[in-house]
């Protein structure tokens, strides 16, 4: 091999494995960044009444939708509320969701059991939970905050939400989520117990 056709070859290889080993400091960024956001997730209940991006909640629930589910049925539906009449309403129905009133907006995670595999409502609700996870995660990755408030199993508070934003009555209200700016007095709680963790067996 003549030396000019040598150099091409070192310098393709050299350039090889600096793309290489660039997108291995990426990856690892990346996964840095994801452990990061799951360990600073926490539920946020203090907000300072600024509103929140239509832009930034289409991504939060893109995020929820992009969810694992059994048999890939997707049996949820999102309701995304910024309106202050509605907030205000869904405030006064829910004892245990008074974070509203200074929440920016709001997502209610519905369950759909007529879509979900075997028509099961359990399916239904596990998958639902699994893009509820997804959008705190994305509220936390956002700088926003975000707390699950309990809609799901009570009769009651379903009512309060089915009558509040015209959900039927095959769909289940699964939770109400806040979303706002946060205050910044809510903190994540350690929660590692290494006795919870049981190794090859129980
Ligand atoms: C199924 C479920 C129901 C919850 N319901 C409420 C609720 O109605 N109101 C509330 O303030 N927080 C509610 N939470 C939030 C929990 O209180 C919170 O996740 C827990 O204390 C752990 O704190 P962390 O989210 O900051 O880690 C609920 C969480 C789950 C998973």
């Amino acid at each position: 091999m003549s030396n000019k056709k040598i150099l091409i070859v070192s310098i393709l290889i050299v350039g090889l494995m600096m793309t290489l080993s660039t997108s291995f400091a990426e990856q690892e960024r990346k996964m840095t960044d994801t452990m990061t956001v799951i360990h600073s997730r926490k539920s946020v209940r203090n907000f300072t009444g600024q509103t929140v991006s239509k832009d930034l909640l289409n991504k939060i629930v893109r995020a929820g939708m992009a969810a694992p589910s059994a048999v890939n049925r997707q049996p949820w539906s999102f309701i995304v509320v910024t309106d202050r009449k509605t907030l205000d309403k869904l405030n006064e129905g829910l004892p245990y969701a008074k974070m509203l009133g200074k929440a920016g907006a709001a997502i209610i995670v519905c369950a759909i059991p007529e879509k979900a595999y075997e028509g099961s409502k359990e399916m239904a609700i596990i998958d639902s939970t699994l893009a509820s996870e997804n959008i705190l995660l994305a509220v936390e990755a956002s700088g926003l905050g975000a707390v699950w408030t309990a809609a799901y199993p009570y009769e009651d508070r379903m009512d309060v939400a089915r009558n509040a934003l015209g959900i039927p009555g095959s769909v289940i209200p699964l939770n109400v989520i806040p979303i706002g700016q946060p205050a910044g007095t809510d903190k994540p709680k350690n929660k590692y117990k290494p006795e919870n963790i049981h190794w090859e067996r129980w």
